[in-house]
């Protein structure tokens, strides 16, 4: 069993122009410890794919499990705790708050963590894990005012701050130059362990070839390298 298994999801969305079909039996197996890359044409579902993942969209049929367990319905109890504990999401374009300082923006997530821990320890949890992505020196700094490359590290350690089985990440890198890019799959790297995967969408050939497994979505079909 894997970690993340995905069998035959099917997802359409309805538009003027009728029903379009997305996703078709899709199928996906992460185990714990690896990174696996999604590439594919622009439109071809991957931020769909990766939603449902993350549990902020159901599938038409097919089943998600983590862990062995299926994923609960987005639009309930379970699906927030999924999307606060089970799974940490890293986002192209960063999403921050932006007037809040890093710090704030990595404790965030502890708010709807699975134990309710007193702000100070909030405060020293949320500072070591702006250490472990480099950004120590920057905790007080408001998100604004950090660099694109700062900002996603920022990201990724309120990602991790729940230390979710899952960590997913949609075009991470997209808006970052070379330097920066390597520095955040450094990081996304790291965050892979015994009791975690990571899944990461991405255009970019480089971040792809840093992970332990391609997958392909094209026409609706994903299909793996090897
Ligand atoms: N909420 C939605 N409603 C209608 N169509 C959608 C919705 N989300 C995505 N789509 C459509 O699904 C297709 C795949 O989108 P997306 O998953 O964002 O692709 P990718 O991330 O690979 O670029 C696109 O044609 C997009 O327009
Ligand atoms: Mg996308």
């Amino acid at each position: 069993m894997s970690l993340l298994e995905v069998h035959d999801v099917d997802k359409s969305f309805t538009s003027d122009g009728g029903v379009v079909p997305v996703l078709r039996g899709v199928r996906l197996a992460v185990p714990a410890g690896q990174m696996h890359a999604i590439t594919g044409p622009s439109g071809s579902g991957k931020s769909t794919l990766l939603r449902i993942l993350a549990c902020l969209d159901a599938p038409d049929a097919g089943r998600v499990l983590l862990g062995g367990e299926p994923l609960p319905e987005p639009w309930s109890a379970g699906g927030d705790r999924h999307r606060n504990r089970r799974c940490g999401i890293v986002l192209q374009d960063f999403a921050l708050m932006e007037h809040a300082t890093a710090l704030e923006n990595v404790m965030l997530p502890l708010r709807y963590g699975p134990r309710r821990l007193p702000r100070a320890e909030q405060r020293r949890r949320a500072a070591e894990a702006l250490e472990g992505v480099g950004l120590g020196p920057r905790s007080g700094h408001r998100a604004r005012t950090l660099s694109g490359g700062e900002k996603q590290r920022v990201a990724v350690a309120r990602a991790l701050i729940n230390d979710p089985p899952l960590v997913l990440a949609d075009e991470p890198t997209g808006a970052l130059d070379q330097a920066r890019s390597r520095e955040v799959v450094d990081l996304l790297r790291a965050a892979v362990g015994p009791e975690r995967a990571v899944v990461v969408v991405t255009h970019d050939p480089r971040v792809a070839a840093a992970c332990d497994r391609r997958w392909h979505l094209e026409d609706g079909r994903l299909l793996g390298e090897d």
